[in-house]
């Protein structure tokens, strides 16, 4: 496959200078696995502390950026900003951007685009909601989520997508092994039919919600799942062993 495995932690709005501080000693001595790659999303106040306390080999990201380079654009990030700062990365579209903040398809799909122009990585998250999964319409929501991106971005090189079940997010109830593989080989077959076959075999698809160092080896076991996007335990030592599941 040689699709190098990818576990995000996503802090979201949580740490200040002391537990960053001790988190990225924990991080720091690991050890981590070096096949992996590890993406810290790390609140936007405190990217240049984290990004000074981890080692080079720790990639860091924010969890939000705007889809322009600059402007009255008040409280909002660009990506030239980030770049300035060292950070290369960025998560954008997660369900608690398009919930709590009403980021559309679109919108999100923009960003993808700005960030990836400007030369940040990206973590694109889609996922379904518990309602819209026991309507049946877990893989219409996934596609039409995707397909919004692929409307706009060419070069997905630069591009991880992270599968997260909106009931899984922070409810203790992560999918089942079979259900999260089942949904990123349905992902895998739409950037086949929609993409390119040469897309879907290297793109990395990430599962998150409620990942945790008991449930993360089973999940990592699986063939279409190429990493972690981790909340809450990646604010714990438990994220090392998270980042080492596959074996
Ligand atoms: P939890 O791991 O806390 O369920 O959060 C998942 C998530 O939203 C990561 O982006």
């Amino acid at each position: 496959m040689g699709r190098k495995f990818c576990v995000g932690g996503n802090w979201k709005m949580n740490g200040d200078k002391a537990t960053i501080t001790e988190l990225a000693k924990v991080l720091t001595t690991g050890p981590l696995n070096a096949d992996t790659e590890v993406v810290i999303g790390c609140p936007a106040p405190y990217l240049s502390l984290t990004r000074s306390l981890l080692p080079d080999t720790v990639n860091i990201a924010a969890q939000n950026c705007y889809k322009v380079a600059k402007g009255a654009f008040t409280g909002e990030i660009s990506p030239a900003m980030l770049k300035d700062l060292n950070i290369g990365w960025v998560i954008l579209g997660h369900s608690e951007r398009r919930a709590i903040f009403g980021e559309s398809d679109e919108l999100i799909a923009d960003k993808v685009v700005h960030a990836l122009a400007e030369g940040l990585k990206v973590i694109a998250c889609i996922g379904e909601t518990l309602q819209e999964r026991e309507a049946g319409q877990t893989e219409a929501v996934c596609f039409r989520q995707t397909k919004a991106i692929a409307d706009k971005v060419k070069d997905w090189s630069n591009v991880v997508i992270a599968y997260e079940p909106v009931w899984a997010i922070g409810t203790g109830k992560t999918a089942t092994p079979e259900q999260a593989q089942e949904v990123h080989a349905a992902l895998r077959k739409w950037f086949t039919e929609n993409v390119s076959a040469d897309v879907a075999a290297a793109i990395r698809i990430q599962y998150g919600g409620s990942v945790t160092a008991a449930n993360c080896r089973e999940l990592a076991a699986k063939p279409d799942i190429d990493g972690f996007l981790v909340g809450g335990a990646s604010l714990k030592p438990e994220f090392v062993q998270i980042v080492n599941a596959r074996q």
